[in-house]
């Protein structure tokens, strides 16, 4: 018996490690798959979050951008429809979410783009935005 409870203490002292020693207080955020952050953003941002659409359904969905777009754009939420914005709009949306994609990278669960990537997504948005006349 005695043996037992040490046992139940000692796994506890080890979950109790883990814990402390992973980077972020959530508890190893580096472990959860993208599906997981999908869901957890669902939860708390319910509303804030952009409807999605099918990668299908992207304008000129072969272009790089496109492709671009549904890489990255898609590991917290749906992918966003272009045409949410206008051109004037998006450079905004966009470094909004890339100080977040920068931020949260560093914690290890989500892709950045690189500078050239980011030029190219930010390009292909502006060009199918809302007021685009293409
Ligand atoms: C690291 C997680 C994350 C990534 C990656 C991400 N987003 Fe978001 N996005 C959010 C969160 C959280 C919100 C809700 C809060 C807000 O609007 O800032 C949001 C909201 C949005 C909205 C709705 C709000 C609005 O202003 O229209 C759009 C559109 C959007 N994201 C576009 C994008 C695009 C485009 C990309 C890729 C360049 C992207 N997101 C990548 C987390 C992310």
């Amino acid at each position: 018996m005695r043996l037992i409870i040490g046992l139940v203490l000692l796994l506890a002292g080890i979950g109790g490690l883990l814990a402390i020693n992973s980077p972020m207080p959530m508890g190893g955020m580096g472990m959860m798959g993208q599906g997981n952050m999908k869901e957890m953003m669902k939860r708390m941002m319910g509303g804030q979050l952009p409807p999605g659409i099918d990668t299908a359904n992207l304008p000129d969905p072969h272009s790089q951008g496109a492709l671009l777009l549904a890489r990255y754009c898609t590991q917290c939420h749906d992918l966003p429809p272009p045409a949410l914005h206008t051109s004037g709009e998006w450079p905004k949306v966009f470094a909004r979410m890339n100080r977040r994609m920068k931020m949260m990278s560093q914690m290890g669960s989500i892709l950045r783009p690189t500078d050239q990537e980011q030029a190219i997504i930010l390009n292909y948005l502006r060009r199918q935005a809302a007021d685009s006349t293409e």
